[in-house]
């Protein structure tokens, strides 16, 4: 097993809508999740998010688990409808309360909170007001992340703004496959940037507050990619896949400007020319930076435009001829493929960029069909396996020098998979969405092993 450094963060990550349910509880507004979910046809299996794994009335035996499991971190985060019900206005303290509570008991428990402020459920009103379209929203964003970070920055230290502004613009707007549902191609760029307008703002907003001693950052999704030959076409599908997907993000976070080719590739770039004065904001300065990954992407480009879905748009406008081509590697239940190495190409990424900037993998995991078997344990070799590798991975990172800090699992629990409902399992512990009893996997007890083999 790697040995790291005594410092290095351990943690596992989930999102509120994902695990809570209490919807309608305490003053909780509805936010684009709940409305895309009782949307028919939305959802592979059917299933909504109302009561999910009923964390909201489970937290403290949920936070027992993680630290029986040996973690010391543990990320979530915070619905912004519970804060603010429409998503403007004075601040529900009753929802400000939950998340105290929360805090309070991962701090009981020896585990120091991570808190994202936008895991994509956002306020329906401020859909219905143009959502991410609109420059209002990331002004809207400011408020709410200020506001959060005065009422709580007194128990929680380390601060997430958003969590894969890819997926919120993409395929919240580009394929519609995600919340608010909307196909609109290339317009989706134009939510990109407002989400990452939003994410400067609210990093100057909570600069400016009385808990200076706050650590900032932004979680964002990257993808190894890799060209599936040598050819031009190919090549040319790599430089469109990693443009959308890593450089699209990364650039302007880190080197204050956008990749022109890709703004070109989808023909919006006098739109981003009109708004270059916003760069100076997207650039401001974080603490660290949160990287999601999960798999990698091999593409080729073939000259005809086809994209393999016919039910639904791209998610890449202006690059739908690239397809990601099957190389033959395990993959998970999710159809994505293992490959460890791509965590450090993505940790590499970010180093490239921003050298001296600390790196924390926010999320990895797998979801395999999982099932309690007769003696009561579930036997999630396969998860086990994959955690073993990226763990390893983590190890190369650190032993080559990058400056990664920290490896936070997908997910403590098995939740509501978004668009795949209930159909997919992620969690270290298996829930019973009947009974809402939770089992430790094998992958948990792996775990547990391996974090007491760790220097404290
Ligand atoms: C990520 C999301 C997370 C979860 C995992 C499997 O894209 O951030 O909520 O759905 O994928």
């Amino acid at each position: 097993m790697s040995t790291f450094p005594a410092d290095f963060v351990w943690g596992t990550a989930t999102a509120s809508y994902q695990i809570e349910g209490a919807v309608t509880e305490d003053g909780r507004g509805p936010s684009i999740w709940d409305t895309f979910v009782h949307t028919p046809g939305t959802v592979a299996d059917g299933t909504v998010g109302d009561v999910a794994d009923d964390h909201y009335h489970r937290y403290t035996e949920d936070i027992a688990i993680l630290a029986d499991l040996g973690f010391t971190a543990y990320r979530f985060s915070i619905a912004w409808p519970r804060i603010q019900p429409t998503g403007t206005g004075p601040a529900n303290d009753a929802g400000l309360d939950f998340y105290r509570r929360v805090a309070e008991t991962c701090l009981e428990h020896g585990i120091t909170p991570y808190a994202t402020l936008y895991h994509w459920d956002l306020p329906q009103p401020l859909e219905d007001a143009g959502g991410w379209l609109s420059l209002d929203t990331a002004a809207a964003f400011r408020d709410y992340a200020a506001l959060t970070h005065d009422a709580l920055g007194d128990v929680i230290k380390h601060w997430i703004t958003l969590n894969e502004p890819w997926c919120s613009a993409f395929l919240g707007y580009g394929s519609g496959l995600h919340a608010p549902g909307k196909q609109l191609g290339a317009e989706a760029f134009k939510a990109g940037h407002h989400l990452l307008l939003a994410h400067g703002l609210a990093i100057n907003a909570m600069r400016e507050s009385r808990h200076a001693d706050s650590t900032l950052g932004i979680t964002v999704n990257l993808y190894s990619v890799h060209a599936a030959s040598d050819s031009d076409v190919d090549r040319e599908a790599a430089r469109r896949t990693d443009g959308i997907a890593n450089r699209f993000f990364l650039d302007p976070l880190l080197l204050g400007g956008y990749p022109s080719d890709v703004l070109l590739d989808a023909g919006v770039s006098d739109w981003f020319d009109e708004r270059s004065a916003d760069l100076q904001v997207i650039a401001a300065p974080v603490d660290f930076l949160g990287i999601n990954y999960y798999s990698r992407h091999t593409v080729a480009g073939p000259e005809d435009r086809v994209w393999s879905d016919p039910s639904v748009p791209s998610p890449a406008p202006g690059s739908e001829n690239v397809q990601i081509v099957d190389t033959g590697a395990p993959k998970t239940q999710m159809g994505w493929e293992i490959h460890p190495d791509g965590l450090v190409d993505v940790v590499e990424m970010v180093h490239e960029r921003a050298p001296e900037l600390p790196v924390f993998i926010t999320e990895n995991g797998a979801a395999y069909a999982d099932e309690v078997g007769a003696d009561g344990q579930v036997d999630d070799e396969e998860r086990r396996h994959y955690f073993e590798l990226h763990t390893a991975a983590c190890a190369d990172a650190v032993a080559k020098g990058l400056p990664l800090k920290g490896y936070f699992a997908w997910s403590l629990l098995d939740n509501f998979e978004w668009a795949f409902g209930f159909s997919r399992r992620f969690g270290l512990v298996h829930v019973d969405y009947d009974t809402q009893v939770r089992t430790v996997k094998k992958s948990g007890h792996w775990f547990r092993d391996f974090l007491r083999s760790q220097p404290s």
